[in-house]
C-alpha cells in the first residue's frame, strides 16, 4: 500500500511539472523529456490478475464466419474502487480476441453506441478498401457497418482499432482495441490453447490521475501522450500464474506512441516465432525484442516450476522508449509439464517478399510530426496509385527523430534499415515497421488484388498523435493499366467532408 500511495503522489508530481513545461516552453522540449522518461522500475505493486480477453470465435455457417462488436462507453477501475470513464468493444473496456480462419468469408456487424462518430479498421488485414475501416468508413453515431471479406492470408496475430479522420489517438486511449487471431488452418507446432499456454498481451501506456481516470490533457510535446502507467490487457499491475512449461505470448503493442524494448529480469532467451503478419521460417532466440505502436510479435518463454520472473521494457535512445518499466509479473504453478522444444525452423511459415529487379521504387519522407513527402494528409486526395498485385520498394526517408510506418493491406519485408539488414526479429512479414530518426528503411512490399480507383487505403505513422496530425497518405489499388487514367481527387461522401471539418484535438497546424 504504502509504495502505491509513493507512486501515485509521484505521478501527480510528475504531472505538474509536465504541464508546467507545456506552458512554459512547449515548443523547445526535447522530445521524450519529462514525466514519460521516468519509467514505473520497481514501483509497481503486482497484485492484480491479468485480465485476457475472451476469445470469441462467433457464428459459423458452412464457410461463413460472423463476428458482432459493439462500441460503447462505460467505467472500469484501474485502481480498486476508482471508477474511470472508458470506451470498449462489448465491455468496457478493450475488446474480445476474434478468431478468423482463412478461406472463411467473414461478417463482421459493428454497431457505434459511442456519442460520436468512429471507424473501425483491421489492422493488418488484406481486404477490399471499403472494408477496410479507415476514416472513410466512418460509422455514426447509433448506425451498424457490415463489412465482409474473404480471409486469404496466413496465421498471424491482428488487431482492430477506430481510425476516425483526426481522433485515433482518443478513440483508441480510451479503451478501442482488440486482437484478432488468422488461423490458417495449418498445425505450425505451437503452443494454441488460448489462455493457458497461448496468451495475449496488450501492452499500453497511460497517465491515470489521482482520482483514478485517464488523463487527456498532459500530452508530451512532439509524441502526443505517454504515460508512465502501464497497463497489460486494461490490468495495472498485473500478475498472472503460469500453468505451462512453454507459453507463446501474442504480444501488441497498443500503446499511442511509446515503444517498448522488451526483456525479462533474469535476462533468460526466448524464441521469436511471429511478427505483425506471418510467423517466422526460420525462429529467432533472444533476450530482448523491441516493438513500437502497432506491432506484433509471437515469442515463446520456457518457465520452471514455481519460479517467478518480469516482464519489462528497457530504456533506450529513441525518445518514444524513454524509461524503465517494470509490464508483468509471471509466477510459474509448482509443478509444470515438460517444456516443449521450441522449433528451429518453421516450413509452414510464409516466404519473404521478393522484389522483382525492375520494381518500382518510390520515396515517402517523413518530417516534422504531421507530414509525408511535405504533405499532410487529406482526405480527398489521392497520393499513390498501385496496380494489383504489385511487389514494389518503398523507401521511408525519415529526416527527423523517431517515427514508424504503416500500410493498409499489404506485407511487407524489411530489406535494410540505413543500408543494415534489419535485426533478425524483424525478418518475418511485416506491416508496421520502426524508423529510427535520421535513417531510411528499404521495404519489399506485396500489395492487395482488390482493385477500387475510389476508396483509398491508408500509409501513415502509428504514432496516433502524429498521424491524427496529418502525417499520413492514401493510395488505390487498380486494374494495372489503368494507373494513368485513374482520378487523383476523390468526390467525398458527406460524412466524410463532416468529418473532413472536425477540429483536430492538438492539431496545431
Ligand atoms: Cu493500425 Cu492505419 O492503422
Ligand atoms: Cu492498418
Ligand atoms: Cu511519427
Amino acid at each position: 500500500m504504502a509504495r502505491m500511495v509513493s507512486r501515485r503522489a509521484f505521478v501527480g508530481l510528475g504531472l505538474g511539472l509536465a504541464a508546467a513545461l507545456a506552458t512554459g516552453c512547449g515548443a523547445d522540449r526535447s522530445p521524450g523529456a519529462g514525466d514519460a522518461a521516468r519509467g514505473n522500475r520497481g514501483e509497481v505493486s503486482f497484485v492484480n490478475p491479468l485480465a485476457v480477453p475472451p476469445l470469441e470465435t462467433g457464428e459459423i455457417a458452412g464457410e461463413h464466419r460472423s463476428h458482432s462488436l459493439v462500441m460503447s462507453s462505460g467505467t472500469s477501475e484501474f485502481l480498486p474502487g476508482m471508477p474511470a470513464p472508458t470506451w470498449g468493444f462489448n465491455q468496457p473496456y478493450l475488446g474480445p480476441t476474434l478468431l478468423v480462419r482463412s478461406g472463411e468469408q467473414v461478417h463482421m456487424r459493428v454497431r457505434n453506441d459511442l456519442p460520436e462518430a468512429s471507424s473501425v479498421h483491421w489492422h493488418g488485414m488484406r481486404l477490399p478498401a471499403r472494408m477496410d475501416g479507415g476514416p472513410h468508413q466512418s460509422i455514426e453515431p447509433g448506425q451498424t457497418w457490415e463489412p465482409s471479406w474473404l480471409v486469404d492470408q496466413p496465421a498471424a496475430t491482428l488487431w482492430y482499432h477506430p481510425h476516425p479522420h483526426g481522433r485515433t489517438a482518443q478513440h483508441v486511449y480510451r479503451g478501442l482495441s482488440g486482437l484478432i487471431i488468422v488461423d490458417d488452418g495449418q498445425d505450425h507446432g505451437l503452443p494454441s490453447t488460448y489462455g493457458v499456454d497461448d496468451i495475449p498481451l496488450i501492452l499500453q501506456d497511460r497517465v491515470l490521475g489521482e482520482d483514478g481516470t485517464l488523463r487527456e490533457d498532459q500530452p508530451v510535446a512532439i509524441w502526443g501522450l505517454m504515460g508512465n502507467d502501464i497497463l497489460v490487457n486494461g490490468t495495472l499491475g498485473p500478475r498472472h500464474e503460469v500453468s505451462a512449461a512453454t507459453i507463446r505470448f501474442r504480444i501488441l503493442n497498443g500503446a499511442n506512441t511509446r515503444m517498448f524494448n522488451l526483456e525479462f529480469a533474469d535476462q533468460r532467451e526466448f524464441t521469436v516465432v511471429g511478427t505483425d503478419v506471418g510467423l517466422l521460417r526460420e525462429p529467432v532466440r533472444t533476450s530482448s525484442v523491441s516493438i513500437s505502436s502497432g506491432e506484433r510479435v509471437e515469442i515463446l518463454v520456457d518457465f520452471t516450476p514455481g519460479e517467478e520472473v518480469l516482464l519489462r521494457s528497457r530504456s533506450g535512445s529513441a525518445g518514444v522508449d524513454d524509461g524503465e518499466f517494470d509490464l508483468l509479473l509471471l509466477r510459474a504453478a509448482a509443478t509444470l509439464p515438460p517444456a516443449m522444444q521450441h522449433p528451429t525452423v518453421m516450413a509452414t511459415a510464409p516466404a519473404p517478399v521478393q522484389a522483382p529487379a525492375d520494381a518500382r521504387v518510390r520515396t515517402f519522407q517523413l518530417s516534422g510530426d504531421t507530414k509525408i513527402n511535405a504533405k499532410e494528409m487529406a482526405m480527398d486526395r489521392i497520393d499513390e496509385v498501385v496496380p494489383a498485385g504489385a511487389i514494389e520498394i518503398w523507401e521511408v526517408d525519415n529526416i527527423v527523430f523517431s517515427h514508424n510506418f504503416h500500410i493498409h493491406d499489404a506485407a511487407f519485408t524489411i530489406l535494410s534499415i540505413d543500408g543494415q539488414p534489419p535485426h533478425p526479429t524483424q525478418q518475418g512479414l511485416k506491416d508496421t515497421v520502426f524508423v529510427p530518426g535520421y535513417t531510411k528503411a528499404r521495404l519489399a512490399v506485396a500489395f492487395g488484388h482488390h482493385t477500387d480507383p475510389n476508396t483509398p487505403y491508408m500509409y501513415h505513422c502509428h504514432m496516433l498523435t502524429h498521424e491524427d496530425k496529418g502525417m499520413m497518405g492514401q493510395f488505390v489499388i487498380v486494374e494495372p493499366g489503368t494507373e494513368e487514367s485513374t482520378p487523383r481527387q476523390l468526390t467525398l461522401a458527406p460524412q466524410d467532408e463532416h468529418s473532413q471539418e472536425t477540429d483536430h484535438p492538438g492539431h496545431h497546424g
